[in-house]
């Protein structure tokens, strides 16, 4: 008994050591951003440790109603986020450790640089191989992130100018169906097109934001979910939804995507009309009398039982990690307050997990998609990725260093 409890204190202090360590160097951060990060830094430790004890390249994704992880296929389209946040760590802590595992994780999903069964291959590699390669250089990366490109733009339809999302679906009547998430895709064009010189990526990127831009906002700039097309001539046949509330609502991660694709392309153009779409949605957000005054939105803005409703703190750290970016083109400062707002209310406990619970992701209260009854109010790994992000783009500004978001 008294050398199991030996052994206890021992494996206490040793983890807790490592822990301490793992934070400290690099750590530039003081105060209560760093104890965000050290707390960050502990529970995706906790994560790296269950799935190296595997011995697989495991991809987490939520958690089930027992609160256990669940894994989902690298052909998922999340499977780029844990590499993602490993990359994020590494340059939020400065401790190499993160860095092996970034470079595990992402070189174990190489595979997904063919995949073409929907739109999701920028997610996918971007997250995980665009990091990788903006943080090492690796000549390797920057070949998977061409062929991915490459793989990307299979599905361009130039009849209709748009990358389709979704393949066909006969029960919804859907012959190109197009979802405004897929803006987030383009990053994996605009940085291929000037990794490998050639245009094609970026003409594609472009031609997609400016049909999207058409085709999915609404005169209060609130966007559709899924536009429907005709891929010959680019008629649209439905405007709908799949994961909001009702066809005709603003289904908040839809918002946020649109927010940081927007900004995004703006910053591979300098196109003020992406600038301007950019500043419209962050005014259909943050003029709704439906936002929560902690900057947490519903899951939908026109959800039918708000204030009942669950909060989907994903929208929010997408949202957060938009504006910093947004705030650097316009050095309106009302963006980065938002932005410091969202990140210090999900710091609290009401949203940031204890340790070693949650499935030892950082954030809870996020949702996947209440109509298919999945992921309703639990956590999320690519809501724990761009709060990360929105961390380090923070730390950026604040430390005088400014974005530096590509520099291939
Ligand atoms: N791209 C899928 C989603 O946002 O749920």
């Amino acid at each position: 008994m008294k050398i199991k409890k030996s052994i206890s204190l021992f494996l206490v202090l040793a983890v807790g050591t490592v822990y301490a360590y793992a934070i400290t160097p690099g750590q530039k951060n003081k105060g209560k951003e760093a104890q965000i990060i050290e707390n960050a830094s502990v529970q995706i430790k906790k994560m790296a440790d269950e799935i190296e004890k595997t011995g697989k390249i495991l991809s987490p994704r939520t958690t089930d109603k027992n609160d256990k992880t669940v894994y989902v296929v690298l052909e998922e389209w999340t499977s780029g986020f844990f590499p993602g946040s490993l990359w994020y760590l590494y340059e939020l802590t400065g401790d190499d450790n993160w860095k092996k595992l970034g470079i595990k994780y992402t070189e174990g999903m190489e595979r997904i640089k063919k995949f073409t069964g929907n739109h999701d291959i920028g997610f996918m590699i971007y997250c995980s191989f665009g990091n990788g390669y903006r943080l090492t250089k690796n000549p390797a990366y920057k070949e998977v992130i061409i062929e991915a490109a490459n793989s990307l733009s299979t599905r361009f339809r130039p009849g209709a100018g748009i990358i389709q999302s979704w393949n066909a679906n006969k029960t919804k009547d859907w012959i190109c169906p197009v979802i405004i998430d897929n803006m987030m895709n383009l990053e994996l064009l605009f940085e291929a097109s000037k990794l490998s010189g050639n245009n094609k990526f970026r003409e594609i990127a472009i031609s997609h934001a400016n049909q999207t831009l058409k085709n999915h906002y609404r005169d209060d700039n609130s966007s559709f979910h899924v536009v429907d097309y005709n891929p010959k001539t680019g008629e649209t046949r439905h405007k709908q939804t799949a994961q909001g509330f009702a066809d005709s609502s603003a289904w908040a991660r839809g918002q946020a995507w649109g927010l940081y694709g927007y900004t995004m392309c703006f910053r591979y153009t300098k196109d003020s009309k992406y600038l301007n779409q950019a500043e419209k949605i962050a005014q259909f957000i943050f003029n709704n009398p439906n936002l929560p005054k902690d900057l947490i939105p519903y899951w939908d803005y026109n959800a039918g039982k708000i204030p009942n409703e669950p909060r989907d703190v994903s929208a929010a750290t997408i949202t957060a990690s938009a504006l910093y970016e947004l705030f650097t083109y316009t050095q309106n400062k009302k963006y980065k307050k938002y932005a410091d707002t969202i990140l210090k209310n999900l710091a609290s406990d009401s949203y940031t997990a204890a340790p070693g619970t949650n499935g030892n992701f950082i954030l809870m209260h996020s949702v996947g998609s209440i109509p298919h009854g999945a992921e309703v109010d639990r956590p999320l790994v690519y809501a724990d990725y761009y709060f990360l992000e929105a961390l380090k783009r923070k730390s950026d500004i604040e430390s005088g260093k400014g974005l530096k978001l590509t520099d291939f």
